[in-house]
């Protein structure tokens, strides 16, 4: 029997990325597996324990003693980071993990122990997964890939939307400046950096409302689907 399929969606901070991928997880009935959750769980632990985001013996070693895990909301609609036992969902989401964790997210070891969780998770198929390096480098494989992109200041007018929804009201040069500060970290880092893997599809999604650009995956992935037959 053919594996269920594996749909990588890759792209910069702020773009939509976690939004698409649950809608069509749920359209498709896949598991959503939101990598970037994984990077800011590892750096919670960091700003808890004082270590620093760079590659040190002390940050190799604090490793060992995270474990994380995904977990159904008491709902059952959402996916929630667990580490160590205790619910982190929110703490992740922080502006303070925001501004940490792309230096965290470049630290070798890190990436190490979460790629290797992320393709434990994705060897029977059936997700989909967000991230930076999902189509480059996790799953090289994947039997969809999208690559998204928006234009900056949207980015940054939405996330500040986000976090003013969440009671946090940022400036919305703070916001835009953060996420210039991200990209670059993102993009130039040494290992699995962003950048769209050659056989993905971009999608930039800067005029597009919701239910177009999902329609727009929807698409896709049933094209792609019946290629790979
Ligand atoms: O998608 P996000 O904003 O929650 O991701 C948080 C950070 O984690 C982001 O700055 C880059 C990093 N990340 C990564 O390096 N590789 C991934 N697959 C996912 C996220």
């Amino acid at each position: 029997m053919k594996k269920a399929p594996i749909i990588a969606l890759d792209g910069y901070s702020a773009c939509g990325k976690s939004t698409l991928a649950k809608e069509l997880a749920q359209a498709l009935g896949l598991i959503y597996v939101d990598s970037g959750a994984m990077y800011r769980g590892v750096t919670l632990y960091f700003l808890q324990n004082h270590i620093d985001p760079k590659p040190s013996p002390e940050a190799t070693s604090a490793l060992a003693s995270i474990h994380l895990a995904f977990r159904k909301s008491l709902d059952g609609a959402a996916n929630e980071l667990w580490m160590n036992g205790i619910r982190i969902e929110d703490e992740i989401r922080g502006p303070t993990v925001s501004s940490m964790v792309s230096p965290v997210a470049a630290i070798p070891e890190v990436r190490r122990k979460l790629i290797e969780e992320q393709r434990l998770m994705g060897a029977q198929g059936g997700l989909v997964m967000d991230g930076r390096d999902i189509g480059t480098h996790v799953f090289p494989d994947a039997d969809v890939k999208i690559f998204m992109t928006a234009d900056p200041l949207i980015r940054a007018k939405r996330r500040t939307e986000e976090l003013r929804m969440k009671g946090e009201h940022w400036r919305l040069e703070a916001v835009l400046q953060n996420l210039a500060e991200r990209d670059h970290i993102d993009t130039t880092r040494k290992d699995q950096p962003l950048r769209q893997a050659d056989d993905a599809v971009v999608l930039d999604n800067s005029n597009l409302t919701r239910k177009e650009q999902l329609e727009w995956a929807l698409r896709l992935v049933e094209q792609r689907l019946r290629v790979g037959d």
